[in-house]
């Protein structure tokens, strides 16, 4: 197999790289990065914006309330969870102190177009057959390009290398809205991901 570009042969050595990383400034006041994770020949891969609170503490992507909906929204999709390698478009957790609080920042586009690189990587080790962007950090570094997800959520479009990537919103976006707004959000969220299930018959 073919090394990665930035010489990085493997998982581990992509994680332990992005460790070390301060190529921007998010990484000096993160626990620790957090890499995807998920079989390693994973056909679809899943690129969500960042770690959240959770998963910098823990270590591992999509582990918190996100994740917890994340999970529950491929079961309905007909996509098993265990089969589908779950990353981030950035490594480290963007956060602003509120008292105790750890809040999420949206990480600024200099600083996703930072770790692509990161993320590049990993797809060259995984080689998915296509990619699901969750959301806008993860459909403009996948993309190259600034994609507005309302208006292409549940297509597929082309990455330069030639992987299709489906579009749709982040979990989290479904955390927030009105409450009698979330099980129409969480339908429209299962159906774009149903888009992908194809990929497993
Ligand atoms: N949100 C993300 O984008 N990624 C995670 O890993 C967790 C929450």
């Amino acid at each position: 197999q073919a090394p990665a570009q930035d010489g990085i042969a493997s998982l581990e050595e992509l994680r332990a790289a992005t460790m070390r990383c301060r190529e921007c400034p998010i990484g000096e006041f993160a626990t620790q990065s957090v890499i995807g994770e998920g079989p390693a020949r994973a056909r679809l891969m899943l690129v969500g914006e960042q770690p959240g609170d959770q998963e910098d503490l823990q270590g591992h992507p999509f582990v918190g309330p996100a994740g917890r909906l994340l999970a529950k929204a491929l079961e309905q999709a007909g996509i098993p969870r265990e089969q589908v390698f779950v990353s981030n478009a950035v490594k480290h957790f963007k956060y602003e102190l509120r008292g105790k609080r750890r809040l999420h920042k949206t990480p600024t586009q200099r600083e996703a177009a930072a770790c692509l690189h990161w993320l590049e990587d990993e797809i060259a080790l995984v080689r998915p057959k296509a990619l699901v962007a969750l959301g806008a950090t993860a459909a403009r570094s996948l993309l190259g390009r600034a994609v507005p997800v309302l208006a292409n959520r549940g297509q597929w479009l082309p990455r330069p290398d030639g992987r299709q990537v489906l579009v749709t919103v982040h979990p989290s976006s479904l955390l927030r809205g009105a409450p009698e707004d979330r099980e129409p959000a969480f339908a429209a969220f299962t159906g774009d991901l149903a888009r992908a299930s194809k990929l497993f018959d």
